[in-house]
């Protein structure tokens, strides 16, 4: 059998410029290079500031990936790069440095959906086989999938404001408890009463899987200036109280619209059903757990591809350019950055736009 090509994966989509090197399923190496510090005090990503960093970073971190995985640009055989959705200025940089490569090594050019990076994971991870069900849920994208091809997917739901993440990071905001949220709402609520604070359950009620988190962060405002008003300030119980009511309030409504997706999915029949949940929000235990039970109530089995292959990074654009690839998809020198670009475009588009800029 032939050896599987060595493949380059760009990614500069949003406020991560990362390369790797990728054959077949052995991710070589993975570069990631963030710019949090860039972006702190301004409060979310600010598209000028990204845009630069990537277009100073993008060569940086290719050098390094090159290095890290023992190789040297001459033996790169084929470049996939993430063409978008996301902020324009950062996909551009990508695009510009891939199409660059591609024509100066005379290799393949494939351009790559980053949400597709995301969603083809747990095949790089686990070897899924199609169709499976996804869940991608981080700071900036919140999606139910079905995922049944490279370039075949079907969005069975999200959310129609913030993604949970966001939720998580305001909701700290708001407590006054360290960023990124997530780790320390999670933190904080082992040690509290989900029961003391009624939170709502937002789209519960309506039939499908979309799902809504901006009224909740809204919920606890008023919670929290509730109890300041009565008493002055939070006291360490409020607190732990205030966080595991959130908690649980995302947990049961993201359990009960994965329950109602893995019903659509299993109307397929697949042969080996299988759910996979990718994102920052999967590192929460209450939650994944919540998941897990559900997929073990209905045979299916449950994947959660390792933290730093679902956080923003190029090793998942490069396996989604080599299936790609495999099918025979190329791009040329006219291949477009793109800001929006739904996966599944016979679904209706999602409102709003996320702290991390444009959503899909
Ligand atoms: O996938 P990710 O690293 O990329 C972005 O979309 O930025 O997700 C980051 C998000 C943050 O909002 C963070 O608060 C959240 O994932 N997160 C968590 C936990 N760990 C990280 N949310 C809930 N519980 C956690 N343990
Ligand atoms: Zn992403």
């Amino acid at each position: 059998m032939d050896r599987p090509p060595l493949i380059l994966g760009l990614e500069s989509s949003c406020d991560d410029t990362a390369a790797a090197l990728l054959r077949g399923r052995e991710v070589l190496s993975s570069v990631v290079m963030g710019q949090a510090e860039l972006h702190a005090a301004f409060g979310g990503v600010v598209p000028e500031i990204a845009a630069r960093a990537h277009a100073e970073k993008l060569d940086l971190a290719v050098e390094r990936a090159l290095e890290d995985a023992g190789v040297t640009l001459p033996q790169v055989e084929a470049v996939a790069v993430t063409a978008g959705p996301g902020l324009i200025g950062g996909v551009l940089s990508g695009v510009m440095l891939g199409k660059g490569i591609a024509a100066g090594l005379d290799v393949p050019l494939v351009g790559v959906n980053h949400l597709a990076g995301h969603a083809l994971t747990p095949r790089l991870t686990d070897d899924l086989t199609y169709p499976y069900l996804m869940l991608l849920v981080s700071g900036g994208h919140c999606q139910f999938l079905i995922v049944r091809g490279p370039q075949d997917f079907s969005r069975l739901g999200g959310t129609i404001d913030d993604a949970p993440g966001e939720a998580f990071d305001k909701t700290a905001r708001i407590l006054g408890l360290p960023q990124p949220g997530g780790p320390s709402v999670e933190a904080e609520a082992a040690g509290g009463n989900a029961r003391r604070f009624a939170l709502p359950r937002p789209l519960l009620d309506r039939p499908g899987c979309d799902l809504s988190f901006s009224g909740l962060k809204t919920a606890m405002l008023r919670e929290r200036d509730k109890l300041v008003a009565a008493q002055g300030g939070l006291h360490a119980q409020d607190r732990a109280d205030l966080c595991a009511a959130f908690q649980g309030a995302v947990r049961h409504v993201l359990a009960e619209k994965t329950r109602r997706a893995l019903a659509l999915y299993l109307e397929e029949a697949p042969e080996v059903p299988a759910f996979a949940i990718a994102g920052g929000v999967a590192a929460n235990g209450a939650i994944r757990s919540a998941m897990e039970s559900l997929c073990a109530e209905h045979g299916v089995a449950f994947v959660a591809p390792p933290l730093r292959l679902c956080t923003d990074n190029a090793a998942m654009i490069a396996y989604a350019g080599s299936e790609l690839l495999a099918a025979g998809e190329r791009h040329g020198m006219d291949l477009a950055a793109r800001p929006r670009w739904p996966l599944d475009a016979s679904a209706a588009p999602l409102v709003g736009s996320g702290r991390k800029g444009a959503k899909a």
